[in-house]
């Protein structure tokens, strides 16, 4: 068990790390669309190309992302604030309330993400209350738009300031 003041410290160091944030989806077996809001996203190896998330234990879908062959992976831009909230909340139709279709590796795709990078899972790590899933790229959507930052359980887009010299 993980000492009580230490846990809040790491949270409040980690809190601090500001990152942007991403939506990854799949399809459970029966063809149902599922996904996540996720901030635990790395950028691991470039030959091979490979990226990785965490998931909670304790998320509904995570038995399916675990035993799923492909996942992919959102990175939200400035102006998907609702998207975030939407595939972070509990007890929402989070795929009746956005845009999306189905992709040719039968993946749900979200409308409007700055990039989504579509993979075959390449590894699970068990990693305490979390599992790490690694991703092989396999399929790269980019665009210009600038991304969704989150920093201290808040999120929004970049300021126009950080841009100026
Ligand atoms: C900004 C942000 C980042 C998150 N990052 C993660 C993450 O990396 N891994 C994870 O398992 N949950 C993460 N969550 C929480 C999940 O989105 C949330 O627990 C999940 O949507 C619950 O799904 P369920 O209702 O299907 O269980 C994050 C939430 C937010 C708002």
């Amino acid at each position: 068990m993980a000492d009580i003041s230490n846990e809040a410290k790491f949270k409040e160091v980690m809190g601090n790390y500001p990152t942007g944030v991403t939506v990854v989806t799949t399809v459970n077996e029966e063809g149902i669309p599922l996904g996540l809001t996720v901030n635990s996203f790395a950028s691991v190896s470039i030959n091979p190309l490979l990226i990785l998330w965490s998931i909670d234990k304790r998320v509904s879908s995570y038995e399916a992302f675990v035993h799923s062959e492909h996942f992919a992976v959102h990175v939200l831009a400035g102006d998907q604030s609702d998207i975030c909230s939407l595939f972070a909340m509990k007890g929402t139709d989070r795929f009746a309330n956005c845009e999306w279709k189905i992709s040719e590796s039968n993946l749900p795709i979200i409308a409007g993400a700055a990039g989504v990078l579509q993979c075959k899972t390449f590894k699970t790590v068990d990693a305490g209350d979390h599992m790490v899933l690694i991703g092989e790229v396999i399929d790269i959507q980019s665009s210009s738009k600038a991304p969704l930052l989150y920093h201290k359980r808040k999120f929004g887009p970049i300021p126009e300031t950080f841009y100026l010299d």
